[in-house]
C-alpha cells in the first residue's frame, strides 16, 4: 500500500496528526518496579483483555487509518504467550514504517533472534541500574545478570537501534547516571533518561521527594561526558544529544520539566481494549465494546477510532506534589 491510499486520517482539535499507537498486549510482567507497580498486583482476568486476534484486528484498523508506527508494550510483553506470532502479524501490515517495542529485557536471551526475525527494527530496554543489589530492589524480583545477558544477544542479533531506558529516582539510583550513559557508549547503544510519572499509587516512595529532573541528570553527566543537542527524533519525546566522540545519543523524557504534549503524535491501547488518547488524562474509549458488538466491522471500528480523536486532551494533568492523580498502573497502559 502507498502512502497516498493511506493517508493520515487521525487528526485531533489542536490539528496534531496521530500516526503512533502503542499497544499494551498484557498487563502482567516477571518484574514489579517500584515506580510502575505495588508490591501486591491483580491482574486482569482473561475474559477482560483483548485476545491476539482483536489487537491484531485493532493495529489494522489503525494502519489504514495512518498509523506508521505501532510500539508492543506490557506488563511485559514478552511474556505473554503467542506475543511472537502477533508481533510477526503486525510485521506483515505494509503500510507500517515501524514495528517496535519496550522490553524490560528478561525474554531477550532466548528471543532476541525470534523477534528480529518477526520484524522487530528496534527495541527499547528498561535498565535503571548496573548494581545487582539495586536492581533487586528496584525491580523486587528482577535479576540484573539475565538483563545484561538478553542485552548482549539483542546486540549481538543486530537491531537497527537499541535503546535502554532508565527512570531516575533521586537516592534510588541518581548517582548511577555516569555509569549508566558508560554502558551504552561501550555497547555502542542509546540511553534514555525519564523523569517518573504518578501513575497509580505506589506504596515504597513519596514521588515529590523522588523527582530527580532532566537538567539535574545533564549537570551530573557535564562531569564526564560532552552532549550535543541533535534535531534528531525518533518520534517518541526524547530529546536528544550525541555523546561527542561516541555513536552514543542521551535523551531525556521530560513530562514535568519540558512538556512535549505540544508535538503528541501517539494514542495507547490498553491491554482492556480501551484507547487512551493521552497517557497522564483519563478520557478514553471502549474499543472492545465496538469490536466484539460489531463483528467483522472494520468500518464501525474505525470510526468509532477517527471520532476518539475529537477527545485527545492538550496536554497531561501529571502533578508530582499529589498522590496520585492517575490511578491506572503503568503496567496497563504501557509506558
Ligand atoms: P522511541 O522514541 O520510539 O524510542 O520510543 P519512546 O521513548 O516513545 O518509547 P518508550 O517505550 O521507550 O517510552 C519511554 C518513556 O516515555 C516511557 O516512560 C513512556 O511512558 C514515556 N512516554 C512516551 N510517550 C509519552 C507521552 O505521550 N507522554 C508522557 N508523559 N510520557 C510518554
Ligand atoms: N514513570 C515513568 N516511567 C515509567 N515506566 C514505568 N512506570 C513509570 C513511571 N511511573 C517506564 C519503564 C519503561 C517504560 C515503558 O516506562 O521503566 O522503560
Ligand atoms: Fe514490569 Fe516494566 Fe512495570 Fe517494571 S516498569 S514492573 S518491567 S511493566
Amino acid at each position: 500500500m502507498t502512502d497516498q491510499s493511506n493517508p493520515g486520517q487521525l487528526i485531533d482539535r489542536f490539528g496534531r496528526t496521530v500516526d503512533y499507537l502503542r499497544i499494551s498486549i498484557t498487563d502482567r510482567c516477571d518484574f514489579r518496579c517500584v515506580y510502575c507497580m505495588a508490591e501486591e498486583m491483580a491482574f486482569l482476568p482473561r475474559a477482560q483483555i483483548l485476545t491476539l486476534e482483536e489487537i491484531y484486528t485493532l493495529a489494522k484498523a489503525f494502519a489504514e487509518l495512518g498509523v506508521k508506527k505501532i510500539r508492543v508494550t506490557g506488563g511485559e510483553p514478552l511474556v505473554r504467550k503467542g506475543a511472537l506470532s502477533l508481533l510477526e502479524n503486525i510485521g506483515r501490515i505494509e503500510s507500517l514504517n515501524e514495528l517496535v517495542i519496550t522490553t524490560n529485557g528478561s525474554q531477550l536471551e532466548t528471543m532476541a533472534a525470534s523477534l528480529k526475525a518477526a520484524g522487530v527494527k528496534r527495541i527499547n530496554i528498561s535498565l535503571d541500574t548496573l548494581d545487582a543489589d539495586n536492581f533487586k530492589a528496584i525491580t523486587r524480583t528482577g535479576d540484573l545478570r539475565q538483563v545484561l545477558r538478553g542485552i548482549h544477544t539483542a546486540i549481538s542479533v543486530g537491531f537497527e537501534r537499541i535503546k535502554i531506558n532508565a527512570v531516575i529516582l533521586k537516592d534510588r539510583n541518581h548517582k548511577e547516571v555516569n555509569d549508566l550513559v558508560q554502558f551504552a557508549v561501550d555497547h555502542r547503544i542509546d540511553i534514555s533518561f525519564i523523569e517518573e510519572m504518578p501513575l497509580g499509587i505506589v506504596s515504597r516512595h513519596d514521588r515529590s521527594e523522588a523527582y530527580y529532573s532532566s537538567a539535574m541528570i545533564k549537570s551530573d553527566l557535564a562531569r564526564n561526558f560532552s552532549l550535543v543537542a541533535t534535531p534528531e527524533k525518533t518520534g517518541g519525546p526524547s530529546n536528544y544529544f550525541n555523546v561527542v566522540g561516541t555513536e552514543t545519543r542521551v535523551g531525556f523524557i521530560s513530562p514535568h520539566s519540558e512538556n512535549f504534549c505540544g508535538t503528541c503524535n501517539r494514542v495507547r491501547l490498553t491491554v482492556e481494549g480501551r484507547l487512551l488518547l493521552c497517557l497522564g488524562n483519563e478520557h478514553s474509549v471502549d474499543l472492545k465494546r465496538v469490536l466484539r458488538a460489531n463483528p467483522g466491522n472494520m468500518a464501525i471500528l474505525k470510526q468509532a477510532i477517527v471520532d476518539a480523536m475529537l477527545i485527545k486532551p492538550e496536554k497531561h494533568e501529571f502533578n508530582i506534589h499529589e498522590q496520585a492523580v492517575i490511578l491506572r498502573y503503568m503496567n496497563m497502559t504501557g509506558g
